[in-house]
């Protein structure tokens, strides 16, 4: 028997009271769709974004009743993207996968900050550059680091738009690989032995970095960050700028705009800072330090 396109919301157990919140929040009567992936067990919305908007209460409701019901529900949804989410990327720029679950740096930052984060804000970048390219379609052909290394020659009516998208993909792309679980291990070697030369210590570097992440005013990044000679330094950044964009190479780099924390910190930025230390892959730092300009 074929499956249902749609599941009215009774079969889902969903309170008569709270019927009414589903149908203002979605603006559908049964237009709602089951996502019974593994921890996703919630009804999504097919025609509106506000469906996010439902009560915690709710949603936890519906959640659990989404666990018994079956994951072939799954391919009677709309083809839509979820509420919010852009279109996956679609051009020569493409958005990889995190290289890790969403989950996997927790407690330091939440997976549901990692979802829409990567799916959302990143993958909005990505098609920002995606639609410079459709006007200039000369710059397809080039890396997103070639872009934003030289952005003083390009065209003009392309250069704010790399800027904004290039800069964001290519520091978001860099900052998924910064992190991994039971991360923040200091490093040894001849990183180490440089941090300490800089910063006097490596809880030395540690501070100055929590002091140019909190000074960071409005959105940004922070970096440890070399020059071509390998001598490290510390700087900052506004909205999407990357070190690249001064010839300089990242080495660490946090990003402080409030979508990467917010959801989790709210206004307390320096807890976030704190708990980023615990998930720094000084491994990958290591590499990036050595690696010869
Ligand atoms: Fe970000």
């Amino acid at each position: 028997m074929p499956l249902p396109r749609s599941v009215p919301f009774g079969f889902l157990g969903v309170p008569l009271r709270n019927l009414w919140k589903l149908q203002r929040a979605a603006r559908v009567t049964t237009a709602c769709w089951v996502d019974a992936r593994p921890g996703r067990g919630m009804l999504r919305p097919a025609l509106h974004p506000e469906l996010d908007m439902i009560t915690r209460r709710l949603a936890l409701k519906t959640a659990a009743v989404a666990a018994v019901v079956s994951p072939t529900l799954i391919h009677a949804a709309p083809a839509a993207a979820p509420a919010a989410a852009p279109a996956a990327p679609t051009g020569p720029f493409r958005l990889d996968p995190l290289p890790y679950a969403a989950d996997a740096l927790e407690p330091f930052i939440d997976a549901r900050t990692m979802e829409i984060h990567h799916g959302r804000h990143h993958a909005a970048y990505v098609n920002g550059l995606n639609k410079v390219v459709t006007d200039h379609a000369d710059l397809a052909g080039k890396s997103p680091l070639e872009l934003i290394s030289n952005i003083a020659a390009l065209p003009e009516t392309a250069r704010t738009a790399v800027r904004n998208h290039g800069g964001g993909h290519v520091n978001h792309s860099f900052f998924w690989q910064l992190l991994k679980r039971n991360g923040g291990i200091p490093p040894s070697g001849p990183l180490m032995e440089a941090l300490v030369r800089r910063f006097g210590t490596f809880d030395g570097f540690k501070a100055e970095f929590t002091k140019a992440s909190l000074a960071v005013f409005g959105s940004g990044w922070a970096w440890l960050s070399k020059d071509k000679a390998g001598e490290i330094g510390i700087e900052t950044t506004a909205n999407q700028d990357s070190p690249y964009m001064g010839g300089r190479i990242p080495l660490v780099g946090i990003d402080v705009w409030e979508h990467a924390y917010y959801l989790k910190y709210q206004n307390k930025r320096v807890d976030y800072v704190n708990a980023f230390f615990n998930v720094i892959h000084w491994e990958v730092v290591a590499e990036k330090f050595t690696k010869p300009a």
